[in-house]
């Protein structure tokens, strides 16, 4: 079974495709967390991701795996070494979206991610994933929330993790990659006609685990 999760940035899809994967026994794919990766190794190799032919090259070149443990949690892996959490810096997160607008990038992921796909049930969450990656996923949803409230809610993650965000900061963020995400030409983030909408502005956690997860037993 593919379930499909898409939405924009802080709306809580990958908290909640954690909490859907670990409770049915599904493998968890993080499509961001794979772009993020590509997008490290681009700038630690000083690659300017504006050159779209170089930063497709790279793609090319590069072995991102994915892994969950029990509880949940995710590894990501760049060319075999551990990035999780170098990838949600928010040095990362101010280029992502520009790494992830190149054709030729998608299609490099788009392969893996079907790839990883074919090795059982799966929860994806992504942009593009019941639009593009999977159109004939078994159930896809979108998840979104007020702007205001995205922006509160990345602010936390970020507070929790250590960083050094201001809600300034991460407002222009948030405005920044939801404006080339949604309008670039290649796989735009726009829900997919048969997706279900859930606007998850006044509810917790939970309670959009336990509508998914209501949609995904009907
Ligand atoms: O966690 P957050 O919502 O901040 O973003 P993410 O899921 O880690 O994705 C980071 C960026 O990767 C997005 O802003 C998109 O530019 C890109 N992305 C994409 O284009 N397609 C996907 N399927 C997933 C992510």
């Amino acid at each position: 079974m593919i379930i499909a999760i898409d939405g924009p940035a802080g709306a809580g899809k990958s908290t909640v495709a954690k909490i859907i994967a670990q409770r049915m026994g599904f493998i968890y794919i993080d499509t961001g967390a794979m772009y993020r990766a590509l997008t490290l190794k681009a700038l630690e190799q000083g690659i300017d991701v504006n050159q779209a032919e170089r930063v497709v090259e790279l793609a090319v070149g590069t072995r991102i795996e994915l892994y969950n443990d029990a509880s949940g949690n995710l590894t990501v892996l760049l060319d075999g070494k551990d990035v999780s959490a170098q990838i949600r810096q928010p040095r990362i997160t101010r280029f992502v979206s520009d790494v992830a607008k190149i054709p030729g990038v998608r299609e490099v992921m788009l392969g893996l991610q079907r790839a990883l796909a074919k090795t059982g049930n799966v929860v994806l969450d992504g942009r593009d994933i019941g639009t593009v990656v999977f159109p004939g996923a078994d159930k896809k949803f979108y998840i979104d929330a007020a702007f205001k409230e995205r922006v509160r809610r990345r602010y936390n993650e970020l507070k929790e993790a250590g960083e050094a965000v201001t809600l300034g900061n991460i407002e222009a963020d948030l405005a920044n990659r939801d404006t080339i995400d949604s309008t670039r030409e290649c796989a735009p983030l726009k829900k997919a006609d048969d997706a279900i909408y859930i606007d998850t502005t006044e509810m917790n956690i939970e309670e959009v685990a336990a509508k998914i997860k209501t949609w995904i037993n009907l």
